[in-house]
């Protein structure tokens, strides 16, 4: 078990206990960009009750111990070609999906709720602003880094310098959520809020969950080896 190790990451938590990053979220330990921080570190921190936490990781150990024999989908024993198809099946469907689904319900909100609750323009810029981001970097991802990535390990330095690109795009986007978080008040909804309101803060919760995971595959799987630290 690496993570009673002192030195261990949060990335490498996560990479052996893949289940980690639900424990990790209900402790506010942010995996994904930061996923190189030393996990001891941040619970020094971040105040955490080691105890509690490492309580549950031990919980996690132990049921990924009893089935560990019949279950052969750890992500990290994934070939690049199936991790990419992977992600790619269902972390950039769903943003493709969700994401002018959300402007959409945006734009209803604006025009019912925007006069009386201003920073809804202000999220909806920030939001437009996030996907367009998402959507050329998945494209980027998607012609530049997933095909050929095995000849693409013979080419070190061209690896790194994408790497380092898509590693500060990741970062900015977690940026952009962290901004819409802060503007809605952890998304609280006010007490004038219509379903469509409420069904907007819902689906932006879950893209800033999905991209929490999707995140974490690419840079503590996929790019781990070519991270500079
Ligand atoms: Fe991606
Ligand atoms: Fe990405």
């Amino acid at each position: 078990m690496k993570y009673r190790d002192k030195n261990v990451t949060i990335g490498e938590v996560g990479v052996e206990l893949p289940d980690a990053t639900e424990v990790f979220k209900e402790f506010g330990i942010d995996f994904c960009c930061g996923g190189h921080r030393n996990l001891v570190n941040v619970i020094i921190e971040q105040k955490i009750d080691k105890e509690a936490l490492f309580t549950k990781l031990d919980k996690l150990y132990e049921e990924r111990k009893a089935s560990y024999e019949k279950n052969n989908n750890r992500f990290d024993q994934m070939s690049p070609e199936v991790l990419t198809t992977y992600i790619q099946d269902t972390h950039h469907e769903y943003l493709r999906r969700v994401l002018p689904e959300t402007a959409d319900l945006f734009n209803r909100i604006l025009r019912a709720h925007g006069k009386n609750h201003q920073e809804l323009f202000d999220m909806y810029r920030i939001f437009g602003q996030l996907k367009t981001d998402l959507e050329q970097h998945l494209l980027k991802e998607e012609t530049m880094l997933f095909p050929d990535f095995d000849e693409l390990e013979d080419n070190k330095q061209e690896i790194i310098e994408l790497t380092q690109m898509i590693i500060n795009e990741h970062e900015a986007a977690g940026e952009l959520l962290g901004k819409l978080r802060k503007i809605s008040g952890d998304y609280h909804l006010p007490e004038d809020a219509c379903q469509t309101f409420a069904k907007t803060y819902r689906l932006l919760e879950d893209i800033e969950d999905d991209l929490h995971q999707h995140i974490h595959l690419e840079n503590n799987i996929l790019l781990k080896n070519y991270v500079k630290r």
